[in-house]
C-alpha cells in the first residue's frame, strides 16, 4: 500500500517541493494551507498558484484548507491519515513581520507546532517528525564572531568557522526578533517530542531556503525577492552591512532529498543545520550579479544605512553533520543553476 505524507504549509516553497518529490516517490500527499502567506505579507505573498499547480500536476494529492492554530482540526486530521511521514513548513517565516504581529506569529510558529507535534503522537508515534526550523534560533551571537571584510562580502576571520556555524553553537542570550523566539520554542519542542516521548523527530534548521516557487517578498524570500525586483525594475532595498552581508542558499528539491534520507534512516531529537553551506553563499552584492548575469538586466538599487534588527552579517551553515549522518546526501543545486531556475520561473509566472 502507498505511504502517506502530511506536509503544513503545502503552498509555500518547501512544502510544494516536499510534496511534488515525495509524490514522485509514490506517496499519497496530503497538503494543509491556507494561503496564510496572503495574509502575513499581501497579494504578493499568494500561495494559492502554487496550490493550483499540486492540484493539477499531483496524481492523488489532497487539498486540507486548515489553519494550523485550529487545535481540534488539527488533531482529527492526523488522527484521521495518520501519516508514515510529517512535514511541518507552515510558518510565519519572517524575521522582521513578526514585530508587527506577535500574537499571530507565536501563535502560528510556537503553537501551531505543539499542536502538530501533540497530534503526531497520539495518532503517528513512530512516523518521522520532520520540523522546519531557521538559523534564527541563533539569534544575532553569530555577529560576535570576528570578521574580515573582503572586496564583496563579509567571512569569518575566526578559523573555527572555516566550516561554517555548527548545531553547537549557542541559541542563548542573544536578540532574536520575536520570529527567532516563537521558532526556538518550536525547535526545542519538537526536540523535547523526540528526547521525551522517543519520537524520531528532526529539526532543520534554514539558512536561505530558495527556489523557483517561492513566492518571494521584501520581508521574506531573499533570492526570490532580489531577482523579482530586477526582472520588473524596481528599486532594491539593502539594509547595511555595506550589502556585504552573506547568506547561503540551498534549493528546496536538496531541502526535499534530505527529507528523504532522513525518512529511510530516522533519528530522534536531531538537529541540522541546513543551508548551502560556503560553496552556496553569497553576499547581497553578489546576489546581484548572479541575477544580472541570467537576465541581462541592471539591477537598481538604494542603501539604507541601518541594518535590520538582529540581522546576520555573515552566515553560512557548517553541514559536515548532515554528510556524516546521511552520507548518500550532498548538494546537488548549484547556486548559479538555483539563481538561472528562480530567474526563468518569475518569467514565466509573469
Ligand atoms: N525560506 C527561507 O529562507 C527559510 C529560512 C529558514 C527557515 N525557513 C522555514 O522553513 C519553513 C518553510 O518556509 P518557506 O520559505 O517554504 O515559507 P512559505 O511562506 O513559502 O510557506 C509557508 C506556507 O505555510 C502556510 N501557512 C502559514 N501559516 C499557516 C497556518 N497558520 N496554517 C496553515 N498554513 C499556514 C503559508 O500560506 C505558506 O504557503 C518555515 O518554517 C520557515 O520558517 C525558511
Amino acid at each position: 500500500m502507498a505511504k502517506t505524507l502530511l506536509v503544513t504549509g503545502s503552498s509555500g516553497l518547501i512544502g510544494s517541493e516536499v510534496c511534488a518529490f515525495f509524490a514522485a516517490q509514490g506517496f499519497t500527499v496530503h497538503g494543509v494551507d491556507n494561503n496564510q502567506r496572503a495574509v502575513f505579507f499581501g497579494p504578493q505573498g499568494d500561495t494559492r498558484w502554487n496550490q493550483r499547480r499540486l492540484i493539477a500536476t499531483l496524481k492523488g494529492f489532497r487539498h486540507h484548507e486548515l489553519d494550523i492554530r485550529d487545535r481540534p482540526g488539527v488533531l482529527a486530521l492526523v488522527k484521521e491519515i495518520k501519516p508514515d511521514l510529517i512535514v511541518h513548513t507552515a510558518a510565519q517565516p519572517s524575521h522582521d513581520r513578526a514585530a508587527a504581529i506577535p500574537f499571530d506569529d507565536f501563535d502560528t510558529n510556537a503553537v501551531g507546532t505543539l499542536n502538530l507535534l501533540e497530534a503526531a503522537r497520539q495518532a503517528c508515534p513512530e512516523s518521522p517528525f520532520v520540523h522546519l526550523s531557521t538559523n534564527k534560533v541563533y539569534g544575532d551571537a553569530p555577529n560576535r564572531i570576528p570578521l574580515v571584510e573582503l572586496e564583496t562580502r563579509w567571512d569569518y576571520a575566526d578559523p573555527a568557522y572555516a566550516h561554517g556555524i555548527p548545531e553547537t553553537f549557542t541559541i542563548d542570550q542573544s536578540t532574536h526578533s520575536l520570529f527567532g523566539a516563537s521558532k526556538v520554542a518550536s525547535d526545542v519542542l519538537a526536540q523535547e517530542y523526540g528526547r521525551y516521548f522517543k519520537m524520531p523527530t528532526c529539526c532543520l534548521r534554514g539558512g536561505c531556503l530558495t527556489g523557483p516557487h517561492h513566492s518571494g517578498v521584501e520581508l521574506h524570500g531573499f533570492l526570490s525577492y532580489l531577482v523579482k525586483c530586477n526582472l520588473e525594475g524596481r528599486e532594491f532595498k539593502i539594509y547595511g552591512y555595506k550589502g556585504k552581508q552573506v547568506r547561503d542558499n540551498i534549493h528546496s528539491y536538496d531541502v526535499a532529498r534530505f527529507v528523504l534520507e532522513f525518512y529511510s534512516a530516522p533519528r530522534c531529537a536531531e538537529v541540522y543545520n541546513l543551508g548551502g553551506g560556503k560553496e552556496n553563499s553569497c553576499s547581497v552584492l553578489e546576489g546581484f550579479k548572479l541575477a544580472e548575469k541570467f537576465t541581462g538586466r541592471a539591477m537598481k538599487y538604494t542603501y539604507v544605512e541601518q541594518n535590520r534588527i538582529g540581522d546576520h552579517i555573515c552566515y553560512y551553515s557548517d553541514l559536515r553533520k548532515m554528510r556524516e549522518h546521511y552520507s548518500k546526501w550532498d548538494l546537488t543545486k548549484s547556486l548559479e543553476q538555483t539563481v538561472r531556475e528562480i530567474v526563468e520561473a518569475w518569467q514565466t509566472r509573469k
